[in-house]
């Protein structure tokens, strides 16, 4: 059987930056270390006054596109991810679909499109969908363009304004891809929870704490499937380890257990035995609250281990990398750290090719989603491709007045017009946002 996977990725990261230790932390009145140690974040991305989720997507897609020589009739769907989208119905591939139009020969005209929606495991499901699609040969030939875009955006004041981010990242799904093969198995952790969503609102209505917990529950359920179908997970598996990051310390927290569970009833559990002792066992405590107790402190010593933190060091942290400079990506997010990952890779020049990710995707509401992904022969070429250290460093640095007025831009209810403000960055070569139609719609014009 042919192998399908990502071929071709582009990331496109809004053009403006939120300085958190520097501008976000004093104007809080909060210890910068909050941000920089606690969350594991320095940055955010934000969007230019005329930036949005369908600017950046066909910039990233645009930018797939040209690097691969693609035209129009190549692609024979479009799948769009976002929490962010503006249209009850219609997608927001349509607005990108017609973008592209206006800048290539041809058009989508025979491209299935579609928009996906489980909060950010929603990029992941796309993935799924052109996977399944290209293996019931349904694809005649054609490849399939997923885009992940969201501007993630938080009412000003709530504990998430700290993990805001905005950014795209466009995908080519194909047979014989040269980046990455989907394995066929995967897991799935997926229960109706109330810790993260937007009924009919523009920003989310969030239980912080609460959306933490489930994400480590429904991870650890996802794992536990995963190993129902593929067999149990071993240390030495998988390279490196992306996870969905929300913000990296989120990350720590999912990576501490993964380990535990991981190590479980094997050689290192004993070697560690002798150092911290032995996991505890439910069975061996009196009741839940004594077991959980035992559990915490357990944690606590293995997370101060050399052999955890050696592990850690060498397949968590290098997924966290682009994510501490650009926040939270919703639907990108996951996709960034498989990126900051093979980068990561080539840093370090290693010989990659045929080498495992374990790959945990996570949407609020929720659901969490594992499986893992080969590392392909032109996976070095495709990451050396990528720009976004060009784009990270010509990013406008915003005053704290500056974000404001660009965050009231961007929010619906505040009767801030894109044209009221002046642009921090001039737009070149790119799908700018132009203001609104007849109907409503939104429009937008390429500029050269
Ligand atoms: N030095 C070092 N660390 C510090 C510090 C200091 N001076 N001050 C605080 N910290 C640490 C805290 O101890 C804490 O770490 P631990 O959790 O390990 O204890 C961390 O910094 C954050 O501090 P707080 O918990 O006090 O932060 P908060 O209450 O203001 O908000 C949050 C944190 C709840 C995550 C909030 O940012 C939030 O609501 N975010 C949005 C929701 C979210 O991202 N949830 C993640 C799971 S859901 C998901 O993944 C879907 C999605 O994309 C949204």
């Amino acid at each position: 059987m042919t192998t399908v996977g990502i071929d071709a990725i582009e990331i496109r990261t809004g053009k403006l930056k939120l300085d958190l230790p520097n501008t976000f932390a004093p104007e809080k009145g909060d210890d910068p270390e909050k941000y920089t140690k606690g969350l594991g974040l320095q940055d955010s991305s934000f969007p230019d006054v005329y930036e949005d989720i369908v600017t950046m997507g066909a910039n990233a897609a645009k930018q797939l596109m040209d690097r691969k020589g693609l035209s129009p009739s190549e692609i024979g769907r479009i799948d769009v991810a976002t929490e962010s989208a503006f249209d009850h119905s219609k997608p927001v591939s349509t607005y990108i679909a017609g973008c592209l139009e206006q800048v290539y020969d041809g058009d989508f005209r025979h491209a299935n499109k579609g928009e996906r929606k489980f909060a950010c495991v929603a990029g992941t499901q796309a993935i799924d969908d052109a996977y399944n699609w290209i293996r019931a040969g349904r694809n005649r030939g054609r490849a399939a363009l997923v885009i992940c875009t969201d501007t993630a955006l938080y009412a000003r004041g709530d504990p998430g304004e700290a993990t805001q981010g905005a950014g795209a990242v466009a995908m080519l799904i194909d047979e014989d891809p040269d980046l990455v093969a989907l394995s066929d198995d995967q897991g799935y952790g997926s229960m109706d929870e109330t810790d993260f969503l937007k009924p009919n609102q523009q920003f989310p209505s969030v239980d912080g704490k609460r959306s933490m917990q489930v994400y480590l529950a429904r991870m650890r359920e996802a794992l536990e499937d995963y190993e129902s179908v593929a067999g149990k997970i071993e240390l030495d598996d998988f390279q490196y380890a992306p996870f969905h990051t929300p913000f990296p310390g989120m990350v720590r927290k999912a990576a501490l257990l993964a380990y535990r569970h991981v190590i479980r009833d094997t050689e290192r559990e004993e070697e560690l035995a002798e150092e911290i002792g032995r996991q505890p066992r439910e069975d061996e405590y009196e009741d839940r609250e004594a077991y959980e107790e035992a559990i915490r402190e357990h944690m606590d010593e293995l997370k101060d281990t050399e052999q955890y933190q050696t592990w850690y060091a060498k397949t968590v942290e290098p997924t966290l990398e682009l994510s501490s400079k650009v926040g939270n990506w919703y639907t990108g997010s996951v996709h960034v750290a498989r990126v900051s990952a093979l980068r990561d890779a080539v840093e370090k020049d290693l010989d990659f090719a045929g080498e495992t990710l374990l790959v945990g995707s996570y949407g609020s509401g929720a659901q969490a989603e594992i499986h893992t992904e080969t590392v392909q022969d032109g996976w070095r070429e495709e990451v050396e491709a990528l720009d976004i250290d060009e784009q990270l460093a010509a990013r406008y640095d915003l005053t704290w007045s500056e974000y404001e007025d660009v965050h009231d831009v961007h929010e619906y209810d505040e009767d801030v017009g894109h044209e009221m403000i002046e642009q921090f960055t001039t737009p070149s070569e790119e799908f700018v946002f132009t203001g609104w139609g007849r109907m409503n719609e939104r429009q937008y014009d390429y500029v050269e």
